[in-house]
């Protein structure tokens, strides 16, 4: 990174003129992120063993907008080390990855753990701590072995026991090195899109499969989190949490509040509410509603699972961070829930809302449905130190997506610069955030919008074997931040 760009330079100006920019603490973690499914590729490299949206991408590639699969990727697998220089490029003080549980134990289950698998996570670990770079862990995003979804996957309840397996290998492996851990990468996608038909294993069932998930995910996660607090946290004095996916809501019009605090609930508190909330369990109004609607439908059990005493007691504290990934809000506006549905998520006709964008929104790049309202991660911040009493969040992802692959991505680095003034403006009002990290590092394989739409940081050249990375503007911006620990006044920054 030679060149010094017009961006980089507005910040080195600006700190030059002694004008106020806001500078984050030196504890502060700057980061940027990914997911092995995502990045990888060697989808069946050495003993790996098939994961759920492996089976779904080569049995039907038509749920992905351009065809396209992961089988290869950013090719990770074998560029790690550039990788590694990029989070140096960067300047970042964390990378967030996941590993791949079919990659690590082929068979789903701790019998026999691939020694393949097992160096690719060593030599990626070491390489960024030899760089200084923090590795932040996330043990599953979503590339579930496809031998447990024959299985039964997240709606059978043995999925606690196989996940606590899974966790302890990791652990028993990495934990001398990795301080931050995620359980899971955000369970309402696991189990709203995966039981949705939005994303693997693509099944349609989102009156029981749905809401057992629910349950499952929460149970999976308190024991991964008690495993570690019991067996290895006296020996590495790590970090556990889980990343829960917040969209920021807020009432159309003063009628639609009621709407907006059931909204915020289905979406957030049915993942969060067990965990964090001193009360732990379902979300009271949400579990009512929800029964409610079960019963009219003629289900004999209510849709969400109930929780005996004990197995809230389990849940609930297992944190020792809140990890938020927030990309963008939603208005709620009542409807009728026969009318509802405007979301791609059945949740507007449980709730009878529909979500629209904030008339003043602006729009991401050619992404339209993306609203830009780096306002709704200040009220995000506070509504959880309010609402739950937590405070200690890291923001595991956020960024801004693109279907254009344009390198002079000055939107991008603005978007940045807004959400981490605001991050920064919870932070004066006492939130305590402990870091940020970009999604995504780099282009890559973005689900079942294939290879169209791009978050990242660095273009990825999909055509090119080598699949060179290559930085974008708001790389060089990040850097600049990264830096200095500091973010330009808004005045200085001339993007449009
Ligand atoms: C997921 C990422 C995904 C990103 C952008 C997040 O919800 O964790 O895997 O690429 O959103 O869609």
């Amino acid at each position: 990174m030679n060149l010094i760009s017009a961006v980089v330079l507005s910040v080195l100006v600006n700190l030059g003129s002694g004008a106020q920019n806001l500078t984050f603490p030196p504890w502060f973690l700057f980061g940027v992120s990914s997911a092995a499914f995502q990045v990888e590729g060697g989808w069946n490299a050495s003993d790996k063993g098939e994961s759920i949206w492996d089976r779904l991408l080569h049995t039907h590639p038509d749920v992905i907008v351009d065809g396209t699969n992961g089988d290869v990727a950013c090719d990770s697998y074998h560029l790690w080390r550039r990788d590694i220089e990029m989070c140096e490029e960067l300047g970042v003080n964390v990378y967030r990855f996941s590993i791949s549980w079919p990659r690590l134990l082929p068979s789903g289950f701790p019998n026999y753990i691939s020694e393949d698998g097992k160096n690719y996570y060593n030599n990626l670990i070491d390489g960024l701590l030899e760089k200084g770079i923090q590795p932040l862990v996330t043990m599953y995003h979503w590339d579930l072995p496809q031998s447990l979804q024959d299985l039964g996957g997240w709606a059978n309840p043995l999925i606690v026991d196989w996940f606590a397996d899974y966790a302890r290998v990791l652990y028993t492996l990495f934990s001398d090195r990795v301080k931050y851990w995620l359980t899971l990468n955000e369970p309402m996608v696991i189990c709203d899109a995966g039981y949705g038909l939005m994303g693997a294993p693509f099944l349609d069932d989102t009156n029981i499969g749905l809401y057992l998930c629910n349950k499952h995910v929460l149970m999976v996660h308190a024991k991964a989190y008690r495993i570690y607090d019991e067996e290895f946290r006296h020996l590495h004095h790590g970090m556990v949490s889980l990343s829960n996916v917040a969209l920021w809501f807020e009432p159309e019009t003063p009628a639609d509040t009621e709407a907006t605090k059931l909204m915020m609930q289905f979406y957030e508190g049915r993942y969060a509410h067990a965990i964090y909330s001193k009360l732990g369990g379902w979300p009271p109004e949400l579990e009512k509603l929800l029964t409610e609607n079960g019963k009219r439908e003629g289900y004999p059990y209510p849709r969400l699972p109930p929780f005996t005493p004990e197995e809230i007691e389990y849940v609930k504290g297992t944190y020792d961070f809140y990890a938020l990934n927030h990309y963008t809000s939603k208005q709620v506006r009542k409807v009728d829930p026969d009318k509802a549905g405007s979301w791609p998520y059945y949740g507007s006709k449980e709730i009878g809302a529909d979500m629209v964008n904030g008339p003043a929104w602006e729009r991401a790049l050619s992404a339209t449905w993306f609203a830009i309202y780096p306002e709704g991660i200040y009220k995000q911040l506070l509504w959880m130190k309010n609402n739950y009493g937590v405070n200690n969040i890291m923001i595991t992802e956020n960024g801004l997506p693109s279907f254009e692959p344009t390198l002079y991505d000055l939107k991008r680095a603005n978007h940045i610069r807004n959400i981490l003034e605001q991050v920064h403006r919870a932070m004066t009002e006492g939130v305590h955030v402990l870091g940020y990290t970009v999604w995504s590092m780099m282009d890559n394989f973005e689900w079942t919008s294939g290879h169209k739409l791009k978050y990242g940081l660095y273009a990825v050249n999909f055509t090119d074997v080598h699949r060179t990375r290559t930085a974008r503007e708001s790389a060089r911006f990040y850097a600049s931040v990264t830096r200095t620990r500091t973010i330009p006044l808004h005045e200085t920054m001339d993007f449009e």
